[in-house]
């Protein structure tokens, strides 16, 4: 049998989490023959609910699940991580932007980076979902100066998915038809969700698809997902978030499909002109465990200005949090 593998979760007793957990306790992360110890980490005040997941995680008896260790102390919970999930975060609410979350979280991140920087292992992945997902990796990544930027990154793989999602139904295919769409910048309404390099099932999409869709149905469609789930649900995704988790973990482990990426939102190398050090999502490759801008997609004007726009609201959000980087 493999060593356990260290995995930290935080927010553990929140909404994600209680999908998030249970999956990667069935080896959904790191396959069937990999124990793992779950390291979570919640606010003293919800320490009990958590012991309640606690109970229900033992319940399942899962073979891989060879320890949980439940904790309020930031440092303890990324003790030699290697997968760090940051979950925990308020969610917004009905009538929110996740703009409107900034200042409320963003002293969860600034901690949780400087306990990262102290405890996690060197090579640790750190995975930002907590809302405004962008700045709060960015915060967290700047307060963990010993730690490489590209240990970090924030949860644009939703997005992602639920572009592929639009785009299969849209062409009555399936799924695995679909590839090379990207969703450029920013966890927010402001995010631009990409056809014009996607594929379905080898063929040009937009040439299927047509321009009125792409631009009247798709985008809207994509980028208000969010928002319409909370209207309809009357609270923030949840279990399509854990699964965008995993998802983007996966991958950052495993790498990219041949031919395909997927959207990670990284800190920019520059790369399309976006700011140096910025948490912005491109489309990725993935080898050997590093994740690789994609270069050189021809970009014309329709895209360039949606880029310039999610480059202007993540400089915004940066600027309101400066004081804490
Ligand atoms: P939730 O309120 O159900 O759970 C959040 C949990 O975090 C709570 O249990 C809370 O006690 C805990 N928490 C708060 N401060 C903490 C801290 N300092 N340390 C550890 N835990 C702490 O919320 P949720 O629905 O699970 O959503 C979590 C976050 O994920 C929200 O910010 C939400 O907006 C965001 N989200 C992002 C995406 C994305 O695509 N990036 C998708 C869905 C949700
Ligand atoms: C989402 O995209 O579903 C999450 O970021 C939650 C939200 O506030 O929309």
């Amino acid at each position: 049998m493999k060593s356990p593998v260290d995995i930290a979760v935080t927010g553990a007793a929140g909404q994600i989490s209680y999908s998030l957990l249970f999956r990667l306790a069935a080896g959904d992360l790191l396959g069937p023959d990999q124990p793992i110890v779950l390291r979570l980490l919640e606010i003293t005040p919800a320490l009990d609910a958590l012991n309640g997941v606690l109970m229900e995680l033992n319940d399942c008896a899962y073979p891989l699940l060879h320890d949980v260790v439940v904790t309020d102390d930031p440092k303890t919970a990324f003790d030699h991580v290697d997968y760090a999930f940051l979950v925990g975060a308020k969610p917004r609410k009905q009538g929110m932007l996740r703009s409107d979350l900034l200042l409320q979280n963003a002293e969860i991140f600034q901690v949780q980076g400087k306990a990262l920087n102290a405890a996690a292992n060197r090579n640790v992945k750190v995975l930002v979902t907590g809302n405004p997902a962008n700045t709060n990796a960015l915060l967290a990544q700047r307060n963990a100066p010993d730690l490489a930027p590209s240990c970090f990154a924030a949860m644009s793989m939703l997005d992602h998915t639920r572009a592929i999602s639009q785009l299969a139904a849209k062409c009555a295919v399936s799924i695995r038809d679909v590839s090379n769409v990207c969703v450029w910048g920013n966890h927010s309404c402001m995010q631009y969700p990409d056809l014009h390099h996607a594929k379905v099932k080898g063929i040009d999409a937009l040439s299927l698809v047509g321009r009125d869709w792409f631009v009247d149905d798709f985008i809207p469609t994509v980028q208000h997902r969010g928002t319409e789930v909370i209207k309809a649900r009357g609270a923030s995704s949840a279990a399509s978030a854990a699964n965008a988790a995993i998802k983007h973990m996966s991958v950052w482990i495993n790498g990219t499909d041949d031919g395909d990426w997927v959207s990670m939102a990284v800190p920019s190398d520059g790369s399309y002109g976006i700011a140096e050090g910025l948490v912005y999502s491109f489309p990725c490759r993935v080898v050997d465990g590093q994740y690789h801008i994609v270069e050189s997609l021809e970009i014309n004007a329709f895209s360039r200005e949606r880029l310039r726009q999610n480059e202007a609201e993540v400089r915004e959000e940066m600027l309101a949090i400066q004081h804490m980087l």
